[in-house]
């Protein structure tokens, strides 16, 4: 079976033709990022427009790579929410537009949930129940999946997410945005240094008994060390933001691994695809049962291969009248 796969929900405008859930034909994602870096953060409004330029050249050569025709192509899956509305609106009235002259089914995509199925993009794809942590722009969600269709929330953010931290840190460095990919590269400079003592800035909730992270006390606290001592070193701070995050996120998953002993803990979102992060969560996970899951970076970061895999896995055919955008969405909401 192969899905065409549609994903226009902030800055990235994707398609990707997946044939049986999990092979990759083809993966198109164009960008409006460069833009956006020049602005430092997204600006909704010309996010859109530059969906509405892309979106069908897009498609166009996510079929050609794929070597396909519509009549190859038996759904078509595409991201209803959460993100930006404007942004939405043009994946999810393109893919209408498909679907009511192709005569193909639609099937309307959460994009967070979806965002764990890059886990399934590899022979053999993950066992269940798993603890998902997710981990993008605008969210950070720890869920259990007991099954497909069947997510249990735990616990997120009360404040900012994951990706948020890292964009909003970045920009207060005078870093290019996006920030997350910025800050690592950065860091990575003074990591070489061995044995560096990364613990300046707060690590809250770290010892808190549940299943929340609370990031904006982070940008206080680098706002006041750039106030009192400048920017002195960029790439000192840059690992030290790096390693706030990633252990908050890494101590607070392993409590919950321990207590939940899921067969399988897997990673997504474009936080994922944060070396640091993904290197602590391997040396911590190594002699346990726990299998670690976490997708190659191209595919941590949003693009339309794994709409398209959550879409084979929750095969839940919609009649395109009833496919609406919804930028509200929850990581446990129907799409
Ligand atoms: O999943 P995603 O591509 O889009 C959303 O659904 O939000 O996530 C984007 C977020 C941004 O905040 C970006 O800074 C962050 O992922 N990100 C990273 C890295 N690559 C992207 N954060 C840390 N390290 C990275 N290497
Ligand atoms: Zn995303």
């Amino acid at each position: 079976m192969r899905l065409l796969g549609i994903e226009t929900s902030c800055d990235e405008t994707a398609a990707s033709v997946i044939e049986d859930g999990t092979k990759i034909l083809s993966n198109v994602v164009a960008t409006s990022s460069e833009m956006h870096a020049k602005t430092g953060g997204i600006i909704p409004e010309e996010a859109a427009r530059q969906q509405a330029v892309s979106i069908i050249p897009v498609i166009k050569k996510a079929l050609e790579e794929a070597g396909s025709k519509k009549e190859d192509i038996d759904k078509i899956a595409v991201t209803s929410g959460p993100g930006l509305i404007g942004s939405l609106l043009v994946g999810v009235e393109t893919a209408k537009t498909l679907s009511y002259t192709w005569e193909k089914p639609l099937i309307p995509v959460n994009h967070l949930a979806a965002h764990i199925y890059a886990n399934w993009l590899e022979e053999k794809g993950p066992e269940l129940p798993g603890l998902a942590l997710v981990i993008s722009g605008g969210h950070t969600d720890l869920v259990l999946m007991k099954d497909h269709g069947n997510l249990e929330w735990l616990g997120g953010t009360r404040d900012d997410a994951a990706g948020e931290a890292f964009d909003k840190t970045a920009r207060l460095l005078g870093l290019r945005y996006p920030g997350g990919p910025s800050i690592s590269r950065m860091a990575e400079e003074h990591l070489k240094n061995k044995g560096v003592k990364l613990d300046l800035f707060p690590r809250p909730l770290i010892d808190a008994e549940n299943y929340e992270w609370s990031f904006s006390g982070l940008k206080t606290a680098v706002i006041r060390e750039v106030e009192r001592n400048g920017k002195k070193d960029i790439s000192r701070l840059a690992a030290e933001i790096q390693e706030a995050i990633t252990d908050v996120l890494v101590a607070k998953s392993l409590r919950a691994i321990k207590k939940i002993k899921p067969k399988t803990f897997l990673l997504s979102g474009g936080v994922a695809a944060n070396k640091r992060l993904t290197t602590k969560f391997k040396s911590e996970l190594k002699n346990t049962d726990v299998d670690f899951r976490v997708p190659p970076p191209e595919l941590c970061t949003d693009n339309a291969t794994y709409i398209a895999t959550f879409a084979f896995f929750n095969q839940n055919d919609t009649s395109w009248k009833k496919v609406i955008a919804n930028p509200d969405l929850e990581i446990t909401g129907e799409a």
